[in-house]
């Protein structure tokens, strides 16, 4: 993307709003987009294929997450599919945070709380966390974030995740399953893989 880095807390960039839009057999939304944020210009194919390939999702008052929500297409298609449920919207970019909250009201989805990471809740696991991750922040950076989130999964939680096979996505699943987050997987079309990944067992046994 040209306009700059999009997973600063503040891009730089200057604003220049524009809309997408996201139309799914079961959702059909226009969502605000702007300059500094990932995809603006249309909703990502790799995301785009998460939500149309991902699994049936967990019903009732659980707590679902979107990690690294950008606008907002995964956290808003969450929040229809699953409107008993609340979905934690969380990313770093503060615009990006903005338009998710403005996309979830104007889609009338009051169960999106768009969150800033430190302010989910301790307490919070989720039973589904879905992702197009950010790769580009590199290796480690981008393995200190899914330490710090699949950790969130309740013990039968699972996570989803589209990941470019050019960008890493084999050697990513390794390093999730060698790490005891066990991964399959789901799908794989036009150089994306939807990557299917287990709570820690040793989380699931925390609860024995
Ligand atoms: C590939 S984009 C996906 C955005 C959106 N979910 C979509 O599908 O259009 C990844 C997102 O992760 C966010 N991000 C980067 N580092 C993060 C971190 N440490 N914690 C939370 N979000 C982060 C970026 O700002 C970006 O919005």
């Amino acid at each position: 993307m040209n306009d700059g880095q999009y997973w600063t807390d503040r891009p730089e960039v200057a604003s220049r709003p524009s809309e997408v839009d996201l139309l799914l057999p079961d959702v059909d939304l226009r969502l605000a987009t702007d300059r500094g944020v990932f995809s603006a210009d249309r909703v990502d194919r790799g995301t785009r294929y998460l939500l149309l390939e991902g699994p049936p999702l967990p019903t009732g008052a659980v707590d679902l997450l979107d990690l690294g929500c950008g606008y907002g297409p995964i956290a808003c298609t969450l929040a229809t599919r699953c409107p008993d449920a609340r979905v934690w919207a969380v990313d770093v970019n503060e615009r990006a945070r903005d338009l998710c909250r403005a996309n979830a009201e104007a889609a009338g989805l009051a169960n999106v709380a768009v969150a800033a990471p430190d302010e989910v809740p301790e307490e919070i696991q989720v039973a589904s966390l879905w992702s197009n991750p950010p790769i580009r922040i590199g290796k480690a950076a981008l393995h200190d974030l899914l330490e710090r989130w699949l950790d969130r999964l309740a013990p039968d939680g699972t996570a989803h995740l589209v990941v470019q096979r050019h960008l890493g996505a084999d050697s990513l699943a390794r390093w999730m399953d060698d790490q005891g987050w066990s991964t399959t997987r789901r799908a794989s079309r036009k150089g994306y893989r939807l990557l299917d990944v287990a709570a820690r067992k040793a989380q699931r046994e925390d609860v024995r």
